[in-house]
């Protein structure tokens, strides 16, 4: 294990680099951050921009603009041909909405309660790694945001800031989504900083054995991290040489292994099957996240949303099941709830904020999403999430 010292640092990040390159996850963000960001925001008026903000895909034309196209086919890509990114998205549209009539619907609770935390909405943030890219201020920016506007967040391990300086800078109560190495102490070490840091959630990514064929690469990230404006966050000074931050051994027993090696809830994140649900459940998992990476891992042309449904059937409220992948409007939020999830999570939304508008990018897309939510709560006849039901929506 490596010493914290400069030249440790140095040979890590010549070894992520060789990692980054064998995996496809290297089709990061090529233009440096400093100049593609901030260059290309001074020429924009976010004056005029701001008051045309009016739903998400507004905040993503708004970050093509602002961002450097490499960081775009970072944030936006995903594996092989795209299919499902895209649907994802698409088969939300196939759903349709059962509104009920003449309800009271002043007043709308959005709370829900998970994990042992009640939460004051269902729209948690999903990991993401080197928000670094996106904004100078990466993760501490995201994070102060979800602070700012009551939303979970979940910090990747692949973070740039890591889960402690993100903790401390903005006070937030973070969950730790947990790539685990090879070797099961530097894991252990990233388990004890998370703890440390007040998270009280793992979330275990399981659909990245390997990275995703993702063909649109660009050399900024491994130059960002060769050069060391790009921080490994927590994996800084304890990365051995060659070492990925994935592993394709790691099975099932992974689970009763950090059941023992940590204190925190531990959620699966990366679950498309009913099979795979009754197992995780079988291993005391205390909850399961529905998820394909947003179409970043195996193009599986399968959306999450057609995957909910037999894991909720399987799960049978047993433990709480959230999702994620293609979720852009409130409507998509309310029928994935109608379909079963506990609560859902969002991926590029929050990040096209970032790119945009940095903080105010983030809370912007939070707030737009929240309204958004209880407007189609109110539309739909329904006062608390708890109150929205299967009958709620038309699904084939
Ligand atoms: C740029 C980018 C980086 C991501 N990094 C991680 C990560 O570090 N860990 C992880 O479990 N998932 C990661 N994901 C997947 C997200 O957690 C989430 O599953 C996905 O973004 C949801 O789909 P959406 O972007 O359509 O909302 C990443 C996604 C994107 C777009």
């Amino acid at each position: 294990m490596k010493s914290n010292s400069n030249t440790d640092s140095k040979i890590q990040r010549r070894q992520f680099t060789k990692w980054v390159s064998l995996s496809s996850l290297s089709l990061a963000l090529p233009i440096s951050f400093t100049s593609c960001n901030f260059e290309n925001s001074q020429k924009i008026d976010t004056t005029t921009e701001l008051s045309d903000l009016k739903n998400v895909f507004d905040l993503e034309k708004l970050s093509s603009k602002v961002m450097g196209e490499d960081a775009l086919l970072y944030l936006n890509g995903g594996a092989d041909d795209l299919k499902t990114v895209k649907i994802n998205s698409d088969a939300y549209q196939k759903i349709q909405i059962r509104a009920r009539r003449l309800i009271d619907v002043r007043n709308i609770s959005t709370n829900v309660d998970l994990f042992g935390q009640n939460l004051d909405n269902p729209i948690v943030l999903s990991p993401v790694g080197f928000q670094g890219f996106f904004h100078p201020d990466g993760e501490i920016a995201t994070a102060k945001a979800s602070v700012a506007k009551k939303h979970q967040m979940i910090v990747s391990s692949v973070s740039n800031s890591s889960v402690t300086e993100i903790a401390n800078q903005s006070q937030a109560k973070l969950w730790f989504q947990l790539y685990p190495t090879p070797d099961r102490k530097i894991t252990k070490l990233l388990l004890d900083r998370a703890e440390k840091a007040g998270c009280k959630v793992c979330v275990l990514t399981v659909d990245t054995p390997v990275v995703g064929n993702r063909e649109r690469s660009g050399t900024t990230l491994m130059k960002l991290v060769q050069t060391g404006k790009l921080k490994m966050g927590n994996f800084e000074g304890i990365l051995p040489d060659g070492m990925g931050f994935s592993d394709p051994g790691m099975t099932w027993d992974m689970i009763d292994w950090l059941k023992s090696n940590c204190d925190m809830k531990i959620v699966v994140k990366g679950i498309v099957t009913k099979e795979d649900a009754a197992l995780a459940r079988a291993r005391g998992v205390d909850g399961i996240i529905v998820s394909n990476h947003g179409g970043r891992q195996l193009e599986s042309n399968r959306a999450t949303i057609d995957c909910l449904p037999e894991i909720v059937a399987e799960i049978k409220n047993g433990i709480p099941v959230l999702i994620d992948g293609g979720i852009r409007r409130g409507t998509d939020i309310f029928k994935a709830l109608a379909l079963g999830a506990t609560a859902v999570c969002i991926g590029r939304p929050f990040c096209w904020g970032l790119g945009a508008l940095g903080q105010q990018g983030v809370e912007m897309v939070l707030d737009i999403l929240k309204a958004e939510l209880i407007r189609d709560m109110q539309l739909a006849g329904t006062t608390s999430i708890e109150k929205i039901s299967r009958n709620h929506v038309l699904k084939n």
